[in-house]
């Protein structure tokens, strides 16, 4: 596939917090567009990608320290409409002849600013100012600020401490905001984006349907007709990357599903199922419960049981592979955040490429070659392009589940009977949460059991079982979480259907810890 096939967007990042953002309200408005470190964009680089159109991010440096990061001057020629966000606005203004100030207490803004309107054509702004307020709450973050204009900008849109929040060259569609449009904090920022994409002639032709046909030609040009693994989970990521193997190359693809014996109530069956009888993948299920768990066996502490997890899967998923004549690729669901480069506070490029992929240094090791179809894709494209392949609802929106799986529920020792007992509890708590409509407003629930007995009564009979502890958080990306707010009569119905339903259990706890300074899970 090429993505030249679309109208593209160029997002020069300077090292913002929120750049990933910007191409997250983009994508929203059906705009290919990719992030790359300033660093990156050459003159060269320029042609080859072709923009249709730039952003430049903010970021942490000041324009009037010497080397701080710019753009090459070429992206001025191209004649491309620019949009410059904060210190994208200030690099715009300072390199076409406008002039920056050092922050003072009395300009610089941080957090919520009104902007008010200096002229009210209908282009960049359509669609601002129109609630009756005459204002619009954008969200500030900067120190320095715009002094004086560059020739032949004009101001749109003051705010109290930036007398250039809005301002534009309107013949070469030149735009620069000192506010940050893409968040959340600027509640009518899309709009901007929106007018600045239609101003620069975007179509809005990045569509998931047309994705994943040029994801299709793509994955066929790459593997020809040689013969691609790949580990399945049963997770939203690994799900959608084999169903979409599946469309380009049927198969030439094997999935090894590895049964690690921590998985949740019936759910190696249910993958299985679906993945095998349902979709007609060719689906090992790598059954290797009695490995993991005898090599669990008697360990309590954590980070000992991810290594053991961690090695095992390795040198299981290898096995089956092994077995698999001739493959020479492995598919990976890498997405787009695990792969953007990011601009480090000191200037220097850095990568931030998350290490969890269970199957991570598998290539190297086996001379595999990587084949990544869901590189380009934020987690919300990936679940749009899942249900466009056809998969199931209830596997889309799953909540995310470690690789571990229940052995970092299990805090302590892991014993078969102590899992059994979790994996009932947890199917009811979810069971729960389902019934109760609640199951796509939470990120993740689950039961952690506890190792400590505790003393209960049932019928005239004393009772000696486990503890459990029902955990549920709302997130946006895994990195911070606040407990679910359940109602206590949720909680006491689901406590006394667990305690009813699950032999082994007789209390039952309610963990209303956030992360930071908790975890998510409890290992
Ligand atoms: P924590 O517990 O660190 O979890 O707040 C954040 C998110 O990551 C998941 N998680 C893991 N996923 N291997 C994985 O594949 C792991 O070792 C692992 N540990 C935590 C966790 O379920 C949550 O979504």
């Amino acid at each position: 596939m090429s993505t030249h096939d679309h109208d593209r967007l160029l997002i020069i990042d300077f090292g913002s917090q929120v750049t990933q953002l910007i191409a997250r309200r983009l994508r929203e408005l059906n705009v290919y567009c990719e992030i790359h470190p300033f660093q990156n964009v050459t003159d060269r680089f320029l042609e080859d990608f072709a923009p249709k159109a730039i952003i430049f991010s903010g970021g942490p440096d000041s324009v009037m320290r010497d080397g701080s990061p710019r753009p090459p001057a070429k992206v001025y020629e191209l004649g491309v409409p620019i949009l410059g966000i904060c210190y994208g606005q200030q690099v715009m203004m300072q390199d076409l002849g406008g002039t920056v100030e050092a922050g003072e207490h009395a300009t610089a803004e941080f957090g919520r600013a009104w902007v008010t309107p200096s002229d009210q054509r209908d282009d960049i702004l359509h669609g601002w100012f129109m609630d009756g307020s005459g204002r619009e709450q954008v969200w500030m973050s900067h120190g320095d600020h715009v002094s004086d204009l560059a020739p032949n900008f004009e101001v749109l849109g003051t705010s109290p401490g930036a007398p250039f929040a809005i301002t534009a060259d309107r013949s070469r569609h030149f735009y620069a905001v000192q506010f940050h449009p893409e968040v959340h904090h600027t509640p009518n920022g899309k709009t901007l984006y929106q007018n600045f994409v239609q101003l620069a002639g975007f179509t809005g032709d990045w569509t998931m349907d047309a994705y994943k046909d040029e994801a299709i030609r793509k994955i066929r040009d790459q593997v020809g007709d040689r013969k691609v693994i790949c580990a399945l989970s049963g997770g939203v990521d690994s799900s959608v990357a084999a169903a979409l193997l599946h469309d380009a190359i049927g198969e030439q693809l094997t999935c090894v599903f590895v049964d690690h014996g921590l998985l949740r109530l019936n759910e190696a069956e249910e993958v299985v199922t679906m993945f095998r009888d349902h979709m007609n993948l060719q689906v090992i299920h790598a059954q290797e419960q009695e490995l993991f768990l005898g090599e669990l066996d008697g360990v309590s502490d954590p980070e000992t049981k991810r290594k053991i997890i961690g090695r095992l899967f390795i040198d299981v998923f290898q096995k089956y592979a092994n077995d698999i004549d001739g493959a020479e690729f492995l598919a990976q669901g890498t997405l787009y955040p695990d792969v953007i480069e990011s601009v480090s506070s000191s200037g220097g490029p850095s990568v931030t490429i998350k290490s969890h992929h269970n199957v991570g240094g598998l290539p190297e090791k086996m001379g595999l070659k990587l084949v990544e179809p869901l590189r380009e894709l934020f987690k919300d494209e990936v679940r749009d392009l899942g249900r466009e392949l056809g998969l199931p609802d209830s596997f889309i929106g799953r909540h995310p589940f470690p690789g571990p799986g229940l052995a970092i529920r299990c805090p302590g020792e892991i014993t078969r009977d102590k899992l059994d007992i979790l994996r009932k509890a947890d199917a009811v708590y979810i069971d729960q949460i389902r019934k109760h409509g609640l199951y796509d407003e939470i990120w993740q629930a689950f039961v952690a059991i506890l190792p400590v007995r505790t003393v209960g009564v049932m019928g005239d009979g004393r009772t000696y079982d486990y503890a459990c502890a029902l955990r549920a958080v709302t997130s946006v990306d895994g990195m911070t979480a606040d407990y679910y707010p359940f109602t206590h009569e949720f909680l006491g119905e689901t406590a006394t259907r667990i305690i009813n339903e699950v032999k082994g259990i007789n209390r039952v706890t309610y963990d209303i810890t956030s992360k930071p300074p908790g975890t998510i899970e409890w290992e």
